[in-house]
């Protein structure tokens, strides 16, 4: 039966359009949920997700019910789901959505526990508050889930630190993983789309600026590329000695966050860890600093610890809290330090999330058709999945490459030949 909890099921027919609009730049998706539409493959199973929801979350929802799931979705931030979405979602495409943008946190909570009601064997997660809800406060349902997917780095670090303590309860799939994930939603997915969050927030001129990127992970570095592409100086930030060289000899200065912190005019946090921007960096700001997260939890920056030192705070724009520190310069929160991509702009484009989500719906396919379950662990989707759906994609952009010669396959085999 359908059930829901959205903003207004009037904006369905805004939400529709952009759905569309998203889906004619999903060919790969397109291909799968054209093929589950005839094959089924999940017939009979109830799906829990919990991810952005956008108009790509949309389309994937769209495939995993065209191959026969029940699918029941709630958000994976409370800021970044896109309502005239939810609205289409439940109005066109008869899906079970709980998720409105802006909901307070019991109401996150209880949107996932609205989900976990449909009494799920698969879910379908976006930083594992689905699956550690499920693992604490609905431990009845957990003999009846029999796998998972997890899309994010945020969401596999959790997992694996819940299997390396003997407590996940179920395989899980780490999206993320895949080759034709993290390579290109990670990196140039984040490196656009957390630019765009931060000019649709500010308008800020990025040319000129300095801005400061804590983290080199995939993300990082995307963003840092594009920032750079655009004219920025940036600086990286970095607690691993390895990606601290790869920023440098990629020609960005690295240094320590503190040592940064008097020369940034725009500060992105992108590490996946607590609190790395503090007090002690906050006071040390050019008065007007811009700062925001692009990580999956807004934990990155210590808004606890700035409201501490500041004497007031006031929004100046949507999107833009501004802080008057007791020291009297401004330093300006973008999206309360939640993901400034999915929050002020409309997260990663179509093109690349095509790929990250035909993952998903391949991976829950496979989870599906496994003749021997997989142990209570974290794993990688199928090396073969992961290369057709490379395949899929550049048919899709019309790129033909080469192929090995008899020859050139049989010296990669050979070892005894040299120069
Ligand atoms: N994560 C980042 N961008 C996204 C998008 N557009 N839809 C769903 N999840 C996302």
């Amino acid at each position: 039966m359908l059930k829901y909890d959205i903003r207004d099921i009037a904006k369905a027919a805004d939400g529709k359009n952009r759905i569309e609009w998203a889906d004619s730049h999903m060919p790969v998706l397109n291909i799968i949920r054209q093929r589950f539409a005839k094959e089924k493959p999940l017939a009979g199973y109830t799906l829990a997700a919990c991810l952005h929801v956008t108009t790509e979350t949309a389309n994937l929802v769209r495939t995993l019910k065209a191959g026969g799931a029940t699918v029941a979705l709630c958000a994976s931030n409370p800021l970044s789901t896109q309502d005239d979405v939810a609205a289409s979602l439940v109005k066109d495409y008869g899906i079970s959505v709980f998720a409105i943008n802006g909901e307070d946190k019991k109401t996150y909570y209880r949107h996932i526990h609205q989900a976990l009601d449909f009494k799920p064997q698969l879910t379908m997660d976006d930083g594992a508050d689905l699956v550690s809800t499920l693992h604490s406060e609905r431990r009845e349902l957990l003999p009846g889930v029999m796998a998972g997917t997890e899309e994010t780095t945020t969401g596999v670090i959790r997992l694996r630190a819940m299997a390396h303590d003997g407590a996940l309860a179920y395989p899980i799939i780490a999206v993320n993983d895949s080759k034709t994930k993290h390579f290109f939603d990670n990196r140039y997915g984040t490196g656009q789309s957390t630019l765009d969050g931060i000019i649709r927030a500010t308008n800020h001129l990025v040319a000129g600026s300095t801005v400061v990127v804590a983290g080199y992970g995939w993300c990082g570095r995307g963003f840092a590329v594009r920032a750079a592409g655009m004219g920025a100086h940036v600086i990286v930030t970095e607690v691993d000695p390895v990606k601290g060289i790869e920023a440098a000899m990629d020609g960005f200065r690295v240094m320590s966050m503190a040592k940064a912190v008097p020369t940034g005019d725009v500060f992105v946090t992108l590490t996946g860890d607590i609190n790395v921007i503090r007090p002690e960096h906050f006071a040390r700001m050019k008065d007007g600093a811009i700062v925001c997260n692009s990580g999956h939890f807004n934990v990155e920056l210590d808004l606890d610890g700035l409201k501490k030192i500041s004497k007031s705070v006031r929004t100046v724009r949507p999107y833009v809290e501004e802080y008057t520190l007791k020291n009297g310069r401004r330093v300006h929160i973008l999206a309360e330090g939640r993901l400034i991509n999915l929050a002020a702009a409309e997260g990663h484009p179509a093109v690349v999330m095509d790929m990250s989500f035909a993952n998903q719906a391949l991976g829950a396919e496979y989870l599906v058709k496994l003749k021997k379950p997989l142990s209570k662990n974290v794993h990688v989707i199928p090396t073969v999945i992961d290369d057709k759906i490379a395949a899929m994609k550049l048919a899709s952009m019309d790129i033909t490459i080469d192929k090995l010669t008899p020859e050139q396959k049989k010296y990669l085999a050979s070892w005894q030949m040299g120069t």
